[in-house]
């Protein structure tokens, strides 16, 4: 990250923390308006402090911050370790290979051990939708759902709408295309919430057999939400388009007839571009298939901002972190 060389005062850290109750964050269905402002209005001032030259805080001295992966991560697992320690927390990182999770220890136990240790919060991904809330009734400690199965993931839809807000500022009637294998994409129904909330229309796009039924069924008559089956029709009036990854380890036999005519239908690619609105934003929360999803021109071209979404997932989590660990201190 690019940092000014100016002379600093000590960094200020958000007078934000007093205004949020909530012990843990584990999805973004059911947050309000006011605590979606707060932690972005948040992260907006942890961005600031990363942009000096030290650009970190003893703000969190004294609070242990533990990441609990039963799944692979890059990006969650880092930007959560790096934003811990932006804010002077100790860390520790712990995979569910190498630790007692191997042995036969279960969630509950293992939950219970870090308390014990001193961990505040955890950061928790499972492959289980739900496994970070029940993990949340069974500890005093912060949890953070980093990832549950096809369920949540709420701070990468939050640093997906922060990223949104830079380049759009208010999203009220902007058309936002989510398209790929949302059937299991955690991160399509996180951004769901968030965007009906901020007023844009949403759009589900792909495949019938990765859209999901029961929740388009359960979003019927909602009127900012909309779904299809044609990517060059959902994608026309564009204003964002965000790729999902297509989760090969997820795909149950047969539900695409190959991944060519999935690349040929539902490709994000220059020339379906070319239909959204000028000056179309271009998402992806990554890990990306390049070549598959998203054509390679595109995934790296100036329209796309898969790199400054990585790069505001530091300060949104910062905040994320701030914030909770303001509510415990209470
Ligand atoms: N977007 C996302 O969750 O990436 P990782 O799986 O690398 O954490």
């Amino acid at each position: 990250m690019a940092r000014s060389t100016a002379p600093q005062t000590a960094p200020a850290v958000p007078a934000t923390q007093a205004r949020w109750t909530r012990k843990d964050l584990l999805d973004t269905e059911g947050l309000r308006r006011e605590e979606v402002e707060l932690i972005l209005s948040t992260a907006d001032a942890m961005a600031e402090i990363r942009r000096r030259p030290v650009g970190k805080v003893a703000a969190l001295r004294g609070v242990t911050v533990a990441t609990l992966f039963y799944e692979q991560s890059t990006r969650t697992r880092a930007s959560f370790e790096v934003a811990a320690k932006a804010l002077g927390a100790d860390v520790v990182n712990l995979t569910a290979a190498g630790s007692s999770v191997e042995k036969g220890e279960s969630l509950i136990d293992t939950v219970r051990t870090l308390e014990s240790i001193g961990v505040d919060i955890l950061v928790m991904r499972h492959p289980s939708a739900g496994a970070p809330a029940v993990a949340a009734k069974h500890a005093s400690m912060s949890l953070i759902n980093g990832g549950d199965g096809m369920h949540a993931h709420p701070t990468q839809a939050l640093l997906d709408l922060y990223t949104m807000r830079k380049h759009l500022g208010s999203l009220a009637g902007r058309r936002v295309v989510i398209v790929g294998d949302i059937l299991h994409s955690r991160v399509a129904r996180s951004n769901l919430w968030l965007l009906l909330g901020e007023g844009a229309h949403v759009v589900f796009c792909g495949p019938a057999t990765l859209l999901p039924r029961h929740l388009i069924r359960s979003l019927e008559g909602t009127p900012n939400f909309h779904w299809s089956t044609d990517l060059e029709a959902a994608i026309s009036g564009a204003d964002v388009v965000m790729a999902l990854r297509l989760q090969k380890e997820r795909q149950e036999h047969g539900l695409i007839p190959s991944v060519r005519d999935y690349v040929r239908r539902y490709q994000v690619n220059a020339e379906r571009l070319a239909k959204a609105n000028p000056g179309v934003l271009v998402m992806h929360p990554g890990p990306m298939n390049e070549g598959i999803e998203i054509s390679p021109e595109v995934a790296h071209g100036l329209q796309s901002l898969v790199e400054e979404q990585v790069a505001n997932g530091v300060a949104v989590r910062m905040a994320v972190l701030y914030l909770l660990a303001g509510a415990r201190a209470r």
